[in-house]
């Protein structure tokens, strides 16, 4: 089966084509994008387009604790590239010891999300979402303020970093969440073993036992794609030109009764604990907890049995991935 039959038979790709393998570098908007073959570049707003000069100093401010008001807390804290952008937490603890409610998602492939944060259905701007943890209070993740603009400003490689981004503008809030946003619409990664399948028509790490997880994975018996479909088995992802209407479920993992979107399931086998609120230590559990057809008053999930064997498969499948 060519990778293009494996794309079409388990039916996952939502307006994206794959034409062959290889990786392809094109110009968009002035910004030189390295994109796996087929991929187009992600959706920008017109208001921060995207430059090097952007990246570049939000990929130095990404690891920047200074950032945080007490100077302990970088976004690399909470998502750390050791970590698949993740921090190993159940539920992420901001700079000034207070517990979030929720766990750190990874930040792989987020350009192409169509809403952000694991619950809000209105929040569709990167640029509005890093304003969450920079300057939220409730809780405090890094308490990015006056103070800080003050100390980043007066740093002379900083300086040149911005100066190059945003010529004379004066470093503030804005500018440096258009640079972070900038970079971490780059964050774009596809080279899993199940990618590998998919766009290299690379089978090498995906053997038999995996291609039977994934045939589990999108079967009507398990349901599994009917939520985690499309580029990161996650839903609707966005296009450029194009609206696109986010999706909410009630899985009721710790019976919340609140809807969460489906995250993304790429290296979900290395982001552990998992769910909204990291409630699930091992996708051992999460496949026990979808056996068990979710928690109370779950929506569109019911119980399945799975053999051993099967098990082995669908957790192999969710490795490659
Ligand atoms: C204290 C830990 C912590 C810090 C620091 C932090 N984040 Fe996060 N991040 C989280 C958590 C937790 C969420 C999920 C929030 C939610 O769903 O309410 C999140 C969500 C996100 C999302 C949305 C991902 C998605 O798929 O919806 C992005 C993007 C993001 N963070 C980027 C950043 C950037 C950039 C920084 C630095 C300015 C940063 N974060 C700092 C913990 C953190
Ligand atoms: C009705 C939609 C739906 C179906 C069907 C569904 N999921 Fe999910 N999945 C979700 C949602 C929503 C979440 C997040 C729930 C939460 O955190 O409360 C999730 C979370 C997950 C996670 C955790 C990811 C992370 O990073 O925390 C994994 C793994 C997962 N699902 C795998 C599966 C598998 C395997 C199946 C099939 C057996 C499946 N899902 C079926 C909607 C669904």
């Amino acid at each position: 089966m060519g990778a293009r039959s494996v794309v079409l038979a388990a039916g996952i790709l939502v307006g994206m084509l794959v034409l062959g393998g290889g990786v392809r570098s094109g110009r968009a908007d002035g910004y030189r994008w390295t994109l796996p073959e087929g991929l187009g570049p992600p959706p920008v707003p017109p208001d921060n387009p995207m430059s090097e000069e952007k990246v570049a100093l939000g990929r130095r401010l990404f690891a920047d604790v200074r950032l945080s008001f007490n100077r302990t807390t970088s976004c690399a804290t909470c998502h750390d590239p050791a970590r698949e952008l993740t921090d190993g937490l159940p539920r992420a603890i901001g700079a000034s010891g207070e517990p979030h409610a929720r766990n750190t998602p990874s930040l792989w492939n987020v350009a192409y999300n169509v809403t952000y944060t694991w619950i809000d259905q209105g929040l569709d701007r990167l640029e509005d979402q890093l304003r969450l943890p920079l300057t939220g209070t409730s809780p405090v993740e890094m308490g990015f303020g006056p103070g800080q603009v003050d100390v980043l400003a007066a740093d002379p490689e900083i300086a040149v970093l911005h100066r190059a981004a945003f010529g004379d503008a004066p470093l503030d809030e804005t500018t440096v969440v258009q640079a972070l946003a900038s970079y971490v619409r780059t964050l774009i990664r596809m080279d899993s073993a199940f990618d590998r399948r998919l766009y290299w028509d690379d089978p090498s790490d995906f053997d038999a036992t995996a291609a039977s997880g994934m045939a589990l994975f999108f079967s009507e018996r398990l349901g599994c794609g009917h939520c985690h479909a499309g580029l990161h088995l996650s839903g609707p992802t966005a296009e450029p030109g194009r609206a696109v209407m986010p999706v909410f479920h009630r899985t009721a993992v710790s019976d919340s009764s609140e809807s969460f979107r489906a995250p993304s399931l790429r290296f979900v086998g290395r982001t552990a604990p998992y769910m909204h609120d990291g409630s699930l230590a091992t996708l051992a559990e999460v496949v026990a907890f979808y056996e068990r057809g979710g928690g109370r008053d779950a929506e569109r999930l019911r119980p399945f049995a799975l053999s051993p064997a099967e098990r082995a498969a669908l957790l192999a499948f969710l490795a490659s991935l």
